[in-house]
Formats: C-alpha cells, sequence, structure tokens
C-alpha cells in the first residue's frame, strides 16, 4: 500500500502525519506500507518513520547518478537519504514533463542500480479506453519500457496499473475493470518473463482509491495493492486504506 503525496506538504506537515499515521499501522501486518512525499520531505519521513515498518520512497529519479543536470534527483541521493522505493512513470510525469516509455526503462534501471525498489506505472487515457485502446497501451507501454529489463531485474520492480481517467477524478475503475488491466499485464509479464514471474509480480491498482473502495478492489485476487493519491494524503484515511 503506497501513498503518492504528489507537490503536497512541507517538513512540519510530514512529521505530523507520521505522528497520526503509525500508531494507527502499527499492527498492520499483512501489507508493505510506503509513503512517497515530495524530495524534500523525504528525510523528515526517514526520520519520523524510524523504527516503524513504513518506508519511504521518491516520485521520480534521474537516471545519471551526478553531473551538470540542474534541478536533478539521482538513484544514489534518494538512496542515501534513507528512502527505499521510487514511483516512476507516473502518468504526471508522462502528460506534464515528457516522461515516455524509454525514459521510464532508464529510469527504472537507475533506480535499481542505487538499490531502490520501483513502482512502475502504466495505464490508458480517456480517449484511449474509450477507443477500446486499453490492452494495446498497455502493451505498447510495457514493451516499450519496462520488457528490456533483465529477468533479474524485473524481479525487484512493483507495477502500478492507474488509468488516467481515474486519477483525482474520483471516478474509479471498477474492480472488474482493473482486475481485467491487471490480468493483460500479467499475460504481458508471462509472456516476457514467464509464469514464475507472472505469479510472483505485484500489481498495484492506482486511482481514486479511498477508504469506502479499496475493500471492494482489494477483494480481486488479481489486484495486490494500491497507490493512493489524494486519500494518502490524511492519516486516518490512509491507514483506514491499508487496514481496508
Ligand atoms: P488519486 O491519485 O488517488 O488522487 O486518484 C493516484 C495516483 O496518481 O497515484
Amino acid at each position: 500500500m503506497a501513498g503518492n503525496w504528489k507537490m503536497f506538504k512541507t517538513p512540519a506537515q510530514t512529521k505530523d502525519f507520521f505522528a497520526a499515521f503509525l500508531p494507527l499501522v502499527a499492527e498492520s501486518k499483512h501489507c508493505e506500507i510506503a509513503i512517497c512525499p515530495p524530495f524534500v520531505n523525504i528525510a523528515a519521513a526517514v526520520d519520523a518513520a524510524k523504527g516503524s515498518r513504513v518506508g519511504v520512497g521518491a516520485q521520480n529519479l534521474y537516471w545519471k547518478n551526478e553531473g551538470a543536470f540542474t534541478g536533478e534527483i539521482s538513484g544514489p541521493m534518494i538512496k542515501a537519504s534513507g528512502a527505499e522505493w521510487v514511483i516512476i512513470g507516473h502518468s504526471e510525469r508522462r502528460q506534464f514533463f515528457g516522461e515516455t516509455d524509454a525514459t521510464v526503462l532508464e529510469r527504472t534501471k537507475a533506480a535499481l542500480a542505487a538499490g531502490l525498489k520501483p513502482i512502475v506505472c502504466v495505464g490508458e487515457m480517456l480517449a484511449e479506453r474509450e477507443a477500446n485502446q486499453t490492452d494495446a497501451v498497455l502493451t505498447t507501454q510495457f514493451n516499450g519500457g519496462i520488457a528490456a529489463l533483465s529477468p533479474e531485474e524485473f524481479a525487484q520492480i512493483v507495477i502500478a496499473y492507474e488509468p488516467v481517467w481515474a486519477i483525482g477524478t474520483g471516478k474509479v475503475a471498477t474492480p472488474d475493470m482493473a482486475a481485467d488491466a491487471h490480468r493483460t499485464i500479467r499475460g504481458l509479464v508471462n509472456a516476457k518473463y514467464g509464469a514464475d514471474a507472472a505469479s510472483k509480480v505485484r500489481i498495484l491498482y492506482g486511482g481514486s482509491v479511498k477508504p469506502d473502495n479499496v475493500k471492494g478492489l482489494m477483494a480481486q485476487p488479481e489486484i495486490d495493492g494500491a497507490l493512493v493519491g489524494g486519500a494518502s494524503l490524511e492519516a486516518a484515511s490512509f491507514a483506514s486504506i491499508v487496514n481496508f
């Protein structure tokens, strides 16, 4: 269960969140929990999460380790700041910041090389779903990106299926719709990496996951967890998602 805070909260607000959140998930041993705050809050989050089961993640990384790349942050820097996870290829990065399947692959490799666990996002836009292109889009994103990982690399990633039309809109994919897309992704994994990899890879659903719809989504055996945006900003609401 991963929270993507996007561009929200300051270090002080991060500290307050953890103070409220940790007691609510202290007994939640059924899943891994991660919070992905903005870069500037990673240190505060790592400090606040110390001794708990909650991991911290970044929301992006650049694929070079260091250099003249103003404004960028590298995998080794994120790792050294104490984070374990990194979200890669979020649709907001694809839509607003020019992320492509090729750069998703570069970032995923760099994250793995730095010892971070990538959460790689895929998903279709509304017009693509309406044109029955969902499977084709997922196939292109998979084959043009993470399918170039070695089997050893692939075994370390988590995939997040995030239909773009469901993100921040309150329009959640029905559990059946999400499960269908997850089956498509698992089929792609099976074709490329084999049945064992397909059964082991964790596929999270993301897009308007809330306390009141998480149970139905998680009832689908295809759905291994959730990547939560808006509802992860408030401790009680994210805790109730974790404890679905
Ligand atoms: P949302 O965002 O839960 O606010 O829809 C999900 C995401 O973008 O990861």
